[in-house]
């Protein structure tokens, strides 16, 4: 380290309730005192960045504060002595961009077991196209396989599908062999879905816009619920017998309104995702499954890189809900 500072995507609260984000140059001190230093090379947008970037005190209870959960880099210092200078690693999730300064700066300091080795396979480019959003989507895969949810059982719905989670999650089900249907508010993203594996895709107001009985028909033996509120009820009531849910998102807000009766005349269940806190057995095996699926299978597009002076209009975008696929966030080295 040749300064006392470096580069950041930075917010700050200007007054009571009022974020003003930039890119500016913030002290190392500014960083806090674990052991594992990382120069950041890559890291990625994900929905709960843009609400931390925007001054969501529910991700982040206080400012100033770099944002990005995501983060692929060497190692510049490790007292342990357990990973050597130049060493390449992934931090994802634990409190990374949440209360702890992360990637969208070029330094993160992280505690040692939050850091994991890059895979063989991956490039540090290739682990933020997965970043925390590929991870969620095979940690609810696995969360699937492990209510013996399995391709010959039918179909399984993923909502949300052109955002991160739902993108990976329906490239991953259809890697595995199981037969997807991706509900989307973007039907013009229909070809895109088909290329990462969708069989049908369908609108989002299909799943939604149904009466308010308290079960419907059975159409999906599972599903990956990215999207929460209205959506994962709506969802929870259209599920086979013995089929499953793994939710994640609360883009439709914190509240779940549902009733009892998928889940005691049905047999379904309800399967909670929390990608930040996945244990470290778990956390390897997720991530070295995905090193073995191909990226390159990606479709073209799939992702575009920004550096951190072009963030702001991407994170405007993905609060929208109008990404489609994936945005990384490089750190030229020099
Ligand atoms: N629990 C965890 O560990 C964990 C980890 C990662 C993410 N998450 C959460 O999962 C959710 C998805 O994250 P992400 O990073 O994949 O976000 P994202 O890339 O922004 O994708 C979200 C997708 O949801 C759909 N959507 C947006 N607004 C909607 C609305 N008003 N009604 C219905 N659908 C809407 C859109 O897809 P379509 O246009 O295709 O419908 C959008 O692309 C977020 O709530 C995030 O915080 C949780």
């Amino acid at each position: 380290m040749s300064s006392d500072t470096f580069k950041a995507f930075y917010v700050e609260e200007t007054q009571k309730g009022e974020f003003e984000s930039g890119v500016q140059q913030v002290p190392f001190s500014f960083l806090p005192d674990h052991d594992i230093l990382v120069r950041v090379h890559y890291s990625s947008l994900n929905y709960k960045d843009a609400l931390s970037a925007s001054g969501n005190k529910g991700v982040t209870r206080n400012y100033p504060h770099i944002p990005g959960i995501d983060a692929s880099g060497v190692v510049e210092e490790d007292p342990s002595g357990r990973y050597k200078q130049g060493d390449k690693v992934i931090v994802t999730g634990h409190d990374l961009g949440s209360n702890t300064p992360g990637g969208y700066g070029e330094y993160i300091r992280v505690p040692e077991d939050w850091v994991v080795s890059l895979p063989d396979g991956l490039s540090l480019e290739d682990a933020m196209v997965y970043g925390t959003a590929g991870f969620t989507a095979m940690y609810g895969v696995f969360r699937l396989e492990r209510e013996h949810i399995k391709p010959e059982g039918g179909k399984v719905l993923v909502t949300g599908a052109t955002g991160g989670v739902g993108s990976f999650s329906v490239l991953f089900l259809s890697s595995l062999g199981y037969e997807v249907v991706a509900a989307t508010g973007k039907p013009e993203q229909s070809d895109f879905l088909k290329t990462l594996g969708a069989k049908e895709v369908i609108h989002r107001d299909e799943i939604t816009n149904v009466s308010d009985g308290l079960m419907l028909s059975r159409k999906w033996n599972a599903a990956i619920e990215t999207v929460g509120g209205s959506m994962l009820d709506a969802v929870l009531r259209q599920i086979n017998t013995e089929g499953a849910v793994a939710c994640c998102g609360n883009i439709l807000g914190h509240d779940l309104s549902t009733n009892i009766y998928p889940f005691i005349l049905r047999g379904i269940s309800l399967l909670g995702i929390d990608s930040a806190i996945c244990k470290m057995p778990l956390r390897l095996k997720i991530w070295d499954r995905m090193a073995k699926l191909n990226v390159s299978r990606l479709p073209e597009k799939y992702y575009k890189i920004v550096t951190v002076e072009k963030l702001k209009k991407e994170i405007d975008l993905i609060l929208e809900g109008g990404q489609t696929g994936r945005v990384l966030v490089s750190h030229p080295q020099n």
